[in-house]
């Protein structure tokens, strides 16, 4: 095995067990750094060999292992936050669930489908609890565009991670959210479900405005509106995030804001939130 080859698979191992992006960042410095990572100086030393037929082969199996490397870091940034970080392995259900745009053709650079990375980065950025933190954002899914779904749309995350949260902080925090939106008198109901990155995982619902639950046309006769998702932060996405799962908790939900908006004002159709047309805009 050749020098550049040997030190690429050390470099794609490492990378494999990294457990954050200042690990990562370590990595790329250590094996791609321009002038001292290790793969690059190979790069060099093969410009400088003296026979031109080493020169070519030293140069081109550096160059293939600078690629591999590369292409794996941008799988773990893009791809470890928006699923691994999250308890989402390859493979898990979950992953197609989404419909991911893939930036690329090997399929590792994802547009985030949802804004729970979030989750990681707060953790990892903020680090000792306590957390708590709100985020806004755009996510991409591969949904055909109509009257309830959109390729393209906003999500709000919110997370806290404390000492002593519990499922009762969280139901709290979800019935004062919906009722400061909707009032007062409307409440929230929890539906087990399942999400990898919380135990236990939930929907929950906003109860229906017009028949307060009963049940009528606009809310299928359900008498609730699904709103999101939400649970307990799962115990290795602590970990992922740098924190204690035995002496720290967390509750965690998301949810898409147009819905939300599509709930609150009447709006028959998501997609006239994007075509800009002054009538619509200008009633809010
Ligand atoms: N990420 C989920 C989605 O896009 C929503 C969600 C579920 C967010 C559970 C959370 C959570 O924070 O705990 O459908």
């Amino acid at each position: 095995m050749s020098e550049a080859t040997k030190l690429r698979d050390s470099a794609l191992a490492a990378i494999e067990r990294a457990r954050n992006d200042a690990e990562l960042e370590a990595i790329e410095v250590e094996y791609l750094g321009r002038r001292e990572g290790k793969i690059s100086r190979q790069l060099l030393s093969g410009i400088a060999q003296l026979d031109p037929s080493q020169r070519a082969t030293l140069g081109q199996e550096a160059n293939e292992a600078k690629r591999a490397v590369e292409a794996a870091l941008a799988l773990r940034r893009s791809d470890w936050y928006n699923f691994e970080a999250l308890n989402l392995p390859k493979g898990h259900a979950s992953r197609d669930v989404q419909e991911t745009f893939f930036l690329d053709a090997n399929e590792e650079i994802v547009l985030r489908t949802h804004t729970s990375p979030v989750q990681i980065r707060a953790m990892q950025r903020i680090g000792t609890p306590p957390i708590y933190i709100i985020a806004p954002g755009r996510v991409y899914r591969r949904d055909n565009l109509d009257a309830t779904h959109l390729p393209y749309f906003m999500q709000l995350e919110g997370l806290a991670v404390d000492e002593g949260l519990t499922v009762g902080d969280l139901k709290g925090t979800l019935l004062y959210m919906v009722q400061s939106l909707f009032g007062r008198e409307r409440s929230v109901r929890m539906r087990p479900h399942h999400f990898g990155y919380t135990e236990p995982s939930y929907e929950f619902d906003t109860m229906c405005g017009r028949c307060m639950g009963k049940g009528c046309r606009s809310c299928g006769g359900q008498g609730w509106l699904e709103t999101g998702g939400c649970g307990m932060v799962h115990p290795q996405v602590l970990r992922n995030g740098g924190i204690d799962p035995d002496r720290y908790s967390g509750y965690a939900w998301g949810f898409g804001i147009e819905r939300m908006a599509l709930l609150k004002y009447d709006v028959e159709d998501l997609r006239l939130f994007y075509e800009n047309d002054l009538r619509f805009n200008r009633q809010f």
